[in-house]
């Protein structure tokens, strides 16, 4: 425990709490409300009565539900009510996960930058981290050919960088991952946010990847926990079982809301966020050197100082922003988040767009 530190994020909370109208660009959840459908829905289950234990797997109807997903939305031909589990929280999919494959001393490969949850469990676990940065090309996996590595883990799109990761490179992780026996996790929480129609889901092509599905970001659940797991029959036993002694279960009422929010469409929703990338790039690039985010609600923004100095003079123009150095191993960075309303948007261009004039 003494190896993980959760203050970074908790000082952008309290932060945002001490000052007056801030400028809360640190925030990674979406700021619409959830659809008033899956709401309805988890009401009317929790009205039938549906508030004890579910299966440890998941309710039959979501997993059935979310095998159809699969097949007609990421082209994944192979999927089966079998080969998921519904669980916690993608968070709780990472834990069940890093519990179930990781041992001490494994090394594990993680495009950087990366969601923090990654490095932190992998501490926890003892894992020894090795990083590929996401702009990474086939050649660049090379190297890691002859390393015994347990896992490989990314985000697409990513959280903090907004990258979708190309098809050439999502290929060139399978064939790793195939070479060296590793477990190939893909977090797919963002897949809905993909601006210029590029997502792929790895799990088409390469049939052990272990595909991870969450509904807290697409339809703003994400304090009603839930996600799904897809992969082999063998390794969703394995999970199941540790679910059992752990999670339990997903939120009973929260599956029956997912089923419902799998038939709720979100395009104006994406096109809203569309328009926001698309500002905040515009407003941006002639000031700090910056990659255009290709998906999710983030970008990953150059500076020329340290981030944490960054961050205490945005601050002065009551702008909270995440430093980047949780993200990867560089301090020039920060993660501002595009998931918020107009008015905040702009206000929050502009005072960047002073602060380098300053710098
Ligand atoms: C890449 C990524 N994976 C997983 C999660 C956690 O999601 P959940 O709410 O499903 O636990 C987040 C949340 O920020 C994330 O950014």
């Amino acid at each position: 425990m003494n190896g993980i530190d959760s203050s970074p994020i908790r000082k952008a909370f309290e932060l945002a709490r001490s000052i007056e109208n801030p400028i809360n660009l640190s925030i990674g959840q979406p700021h619409f409300p959830c659809p008033p459908n899956i709401i309805e829905a988890m009401n009317q289950a929790a009205k039938d009565g549906k508030t004890a234990y579910t299966l440890t797997g998941g309710i039959p109807e979501l997993k059935e539900a979310m095998a159809k997903k699969y097949i007609s939305g990421n082209g994944i031909s192979y999927a089966h009510p079998d080969r998921i589990l519904s669980t916690s929280g993608i968070s709780s999919a990472l834990f069940l996960l890093f519990n179930a494959l990781v041992n001490p001393g494994d090394e594990c490969l993680v495009v950087s930058p990366y969601f923090l949850m990654y490095p932190a469990m992998l501490k926890f676990y003892g894992a020894k981290l090795l990083t590929v940065d996401e702009s990474f090309g086939p050649a660049d996996l090379e190297k890691f050919k002859t390393n015994k590595i347990k896992l490989i883990i990314f985000s697409n799109p990513s959280n903090p960088t907004g990258k979708v990761l190309s098809k050439e490179q999502l290929h060139a992780l399978a064939n790793l991952a195939e070479a060296t026996g590793a477990f190939l996790i893909s977090d797919e929480i963002y897949e809905l946010f993909d601006y210029d129609k590029k997502f792929y889901s790895i799990g088409k092509d390469y049939e052990k990847t272990i595909t991870l599905t969450g509904f807290s970001k697409t339809y703003n659940m994400t304090g009603l926990r839930l996600a799904t797991i897809l992969a082999e029959k063998e390794v969703i036993q394995a999970l199941t079982t540790l679910q059992q002694y752990t999670v339990v279960c997903a939120p009973s009422i929260t599956q029956w809301a997912g089923i419902e929010a799998l038939k709720t469409d979100m395009s104006s929703y994406i096109q809203d966020y569309k328009e926001k990338r698309d500002f905040v790039y515009d407003s941006l690039k002639d000031h700090y050197s910056l990659e255009k985010s290709g998906g999710a609600f983030y970008f990953f923004l150059k500076i020329p100082i340290q981030d944490e100095e960054f961050i205490k003079k945005a601050v002065e123009k009551k702008l909270i922003l995440v430093p980047g150095y949780i993200f990867c191993e560089s301090k020039n960075f920060v993660r501002l988040s595009f998931a918020t309303e107009w008015d905040n948007l702009k206000r929050g261009m502009t005072a960047l767009q002073e602060l380098a004039s300053r710098l």
